[in-house]
């Protein structure tokens, strides 16, 4: 509920954390910073990133400190059809394709181990290794059993590469069977990465929640924002779960270099996002009423290009507020 309806209200500081300040100062947010945010309930992310910067700059600059910094080691991606959005797989509409995907955030491909020697040498090595721990891997998968358990199909599908590699991700599965015992009324499958993108897109009515390492997880949540319709839909949170520190929330899209400044970015995956901030903020009535405003503007066809629509930016921002306006009215 808005505080008009005798509801919350959102005190809200912003910052200019971005490629713009890392021109300008070589940093994209000051030392203190994830000190400063400390204080916050929540972090609301804008996309960040520009043509002239670096992309790994931008990403351990700021995203990368802030997730892992503050433990935020489930990264919860939602995927579906909205209503008025056509799939771009034939047959594919509302309700078939119904999806939340859980990346580990923590670790992993993630995990910032590597390095280069031997620079500009035809001997030169470049090393990017994976790390896995058993609290990492046990925490993600809790959660997702957990998330899993919470819908209605309470079914899992986990996700590794468990036969070429035969270290880290065999111990993915092995913990997963472990925590799976925890829960004896989820249902749980397995599935090799590669494989998986094929069933995404042959059979998307047989996945409800997966739970995947972070890259495989990067690359899958990608694929499934395409095939609800687009990225620019895509929502994303960043939570700790046991919540010693603020969570982030964020659009999955970047800053898409090739529209800036036309006003046509599609707002829908931030509006998204903000319904999972309220959400893990305890305001679920205010989170389902946003849901439904979106479900409303994009089912009349009030959509920005990306997913076939002529509106911009501004139009389907007006469009969701005058739904969410018009959803009080009618007392729902
Ligand atoms: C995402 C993005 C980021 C990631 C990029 C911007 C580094 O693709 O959130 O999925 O790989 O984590
Ligand atoms: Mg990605």
């Amino acid at each position: 509920m808005a505080e008009r309806d005798g509801g919350f209200k959102f005190d809200v500081t912003e910052f200019d954390w971005s490629s713009e300040r890392y021109k300008k100062t070589g940093a994209l947010m000051p030392d203190d910073g994830t000190e400063t945010l400390k204080a916050f309930d929540a972090i609301f992310f804008g996309a960040v990133g520009a043509p002239d910067v670096p992309d790994h700059i931008t990403l351990w600059g700021l995203r990368l400190p802030i997730c892992q910094g503050f433990d935020q080691y489930a990264n919860v991606r939602p995927t579906k059809i909205l209503p008025g959005i056509t799939s771009p797989l034939a047959g594919v509409g509302v309700g078939d394709l119904d999806w939340v995907i859980v990346r580990e955030n923590s670790e992993g491909e993630y995990a910032g181990h590597g390095g280069r020697a031997h620079k500009g040498f035809p001997e030169e090595v470049g090393t990017e290794t994976a790390i896995f721990t058993r609290v990492g891997v046990t925490r993600i998968m809790r959660y997702a059993f957990k998330l899993a358990q919470s819908r209605p199909r309470k079914f899992l599908t986990v996700v590794t590469k468990s036969n070429a590699q035969r270290f880290g991700m065999v111990m993915w599965d092995e913990i997963a069977a472990e925590v799976a015992q925890e829960f004896p009324d989820v249902k749980w499958d397995k599935m090799l990465v590669d494989a998986m993108t094929v069933r995404m897109v042959k059979d998307p009515k047989s996945l409800d929640t997966i739970v995947a390492t972070n890259l495989h997880a990067d690359i899958l949540s990608d694929l499934a924002g395409a095939l609800a319709g687009s990225l620019g839909v895509a929502p994303t949170a960043n939570i700790d779960p046991e919540r010693r520190f603020p969570s982030m929330f964020e659009p999955i899209h970047g800053s898409a270099f090739d529209i800036t400044g036309k006003g046509i970015a599609n707002p829908v995956a931030t509006f998204w996002t903000a319904a999972q901030m309220l959400d893990h903020l305890g305001e679920e009535k205010a989170a389902g009423r946003l849901m439904q405003a979106i479900d409303q503007v994009c089912e009349a066809g009030i959509m920005t290009p990306d997913i076939g629509g002529t509106a911009n930016t501004q139009q389907v921002t007006d469009a969701v507020c005058a739904a969410i306006r018009g959803a009080n009215i009618l007392g729902t």
